[in-house]
């Protein structure tokens, strides 16, 4: 009886001169063959296909990561060292995303300033402002992992733009979700949803009316916030695995979805085939999205519903007590219900989720409690330093940890 071939082996022979296209330097296809030669011994065809196409996949990763040289290695080696998964990066995030690798954090979640709305913050006029935010957003999208999701918190604001005017007549209700929905889509992220968060509490002057009961005075009280989600497509024309029989040997198939390369599988012993005859279809994005489908993954159905439609009250931070202190060392947190939403809805455990505007770091302790390691960036060290810090353990650690310390790693890029 001849003994059966290991089916890592019939994958390899059916992709061979894929393999050789994806990695034309001889010496790192030598190193991938040999990083998947340990899958000779496993008998698990399932098993076999997903890791090897992790391997594949984090090659790829690798060799487009390799493009990009302005990295920070003092700043990737604290990303990747392993600790409690609490990072805080001092620092202006704009400098601090350029010193990351490409495509290496697999969830944003943040609130920016918003404009002048805070004393802290404070741009010489909107357009300035919006220039700064588009530089930010544009290192995130190459920060971003492919086929990932940013959910950022903005308000619209009541303010004066200070481009023609800057008496308080020219204030004016400025729409900085729009305005925010454009620079992401002109810098390559596809819109996805704006869910309205609803406050339940004014948060804007503009309805004042000077108690005139006529027409034109008559403005509505402003009480919520927008959650704009966006993904992230970066159109990768590399070839991947087809996820059912893990062999490269497919083809581009005719009816991609916009902005995506997807591929048809044309290997005719692959275990799935359409009534047509048609191999399996898919893309890197469905690879993505769709590759860990597992009872462990599955996220609670009352959660589910409690965000099923696109308008949410939550109720702010109360942040001012009876005696009028800020108790929480910071004038703008969110509820922890924002990160709470983007990391269940759009990440895994152990992977890697940033609040580039870390303010009281509200999404990477949200982050750390669910299993994913919260990577925190904020400029102002002065007002959220040591002792906002100890607000922090002694506000939200005990909250969301039961009483466990939680370890807080920190670098300073200030
Ligand atoms: C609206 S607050 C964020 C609130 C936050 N979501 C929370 O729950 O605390 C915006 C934060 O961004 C910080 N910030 C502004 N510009 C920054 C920059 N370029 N880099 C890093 N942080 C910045 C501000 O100091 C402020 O703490």
């Amino acid at each position: 009886m001849t003994e059966k071939k290991p089916y890592i082996e019939t994958i390899i022979e059916i992709s061979r001169s894929y393999l050789e296209e994806s990695f034309p330097d001889k010496e790192r296809l030598d190193e991938f063959l040999q990083k998947v030669d340990f899958l000779k011994t496993d008998t698990n065809i399932k098993e076999i296909i997903i890791k090897f196409t992790e391997i594949y996949i984090d090659f790829i990763k690798k060799d487009y990561q390799s493009q990009y040289i302005n990295t920070n290695k003092s700043l990737i080696d604290f990303l990747e060292k392993n600790d409690d998964g609490v990072k805080i990066i001092w620092g202006n995030c704009l400098d601090a995303m350029r010193g990351m690798n490409s495509e290496s954090i697999h969830l944003m979640v943040t609130s920016p300033p918003y404009y002048n709305a805070r004393e802290y913050s404070q741009w010489k006029n909107l357009n300035d402002y919006l220039d700064d935010m588009r530089k930010i957003i544009r290192e995130a999208y190459r920060v971003l992992d492919n086929h990932r999701v940013f959910v950022f918190n903005v308000g619209d604001i009541f303010d004066n733009d200070n481009i023609t005017t800057k008496s308080t007549w020219g204030k004016r209700r400025i729409p900085l979700g729009a305005y925010f929905t454009k620079i992401f889509e002109e810098e390559g992220f596809t819109y996805v949803d704006d869910i309205i968060w609803d406050k339940g509490e004014v948060q804007s002057e503009r309805h004042k009316n000077g108690n005139k009961p006529y027409p034109f005075y008559q403005y509505p009280m402003n009480c919520y916030e927008h959650l704009l989600i966006f993904h992230k497509h970066r159109n990768d024309k590399n070839r991947y695995p087809c996820p059912v029989c893990g062999c490269l040997k497919v083809n581009g198939n005719a009816y991609s979805e916009m902005g995506l390369k997807s591929w048809e599988c044309k290997n005719l012993e692959c275990f799935e085939r359409s009534k047509a005859n048609r191999g399996k279809r898919f893309s890197l994005k469905t690879i993505t999205t769709q590759g860990r489908q597992e009872e462990k993954f599955a996220i609670e159905k009352e959660f589910i519903k409690k965000w099923r439609r696109d308008i949410i009250k939550i109720n702010p931070v109360i942040k001012i007590n009876s005696k009028g202190e800020n108790t929480l060392g910071h004038t703008a947190p969110f509820p922890s219900e924002i990160p709470e939403f983007a990391i269940k809805m759009f990440s895994y455990p152990d992977e890697y989720v940033l609040d580039p505007f870390g303010g009281s770091f509200t999404s990477v302790l949200v982050a750390k409690q669910l299993g994913r390691i919260g990577v925190g960036i904020e400029l102002n060290k002065e007002m959220f330093g040591k002792s906002s810090m100890q607000n922090l353990i002694k506000n939200l650690q005990p909250q969301l940890f039961n009483d466990k310390i939680i370890q807080i790693s920190e670098l300073d890029l200030l």
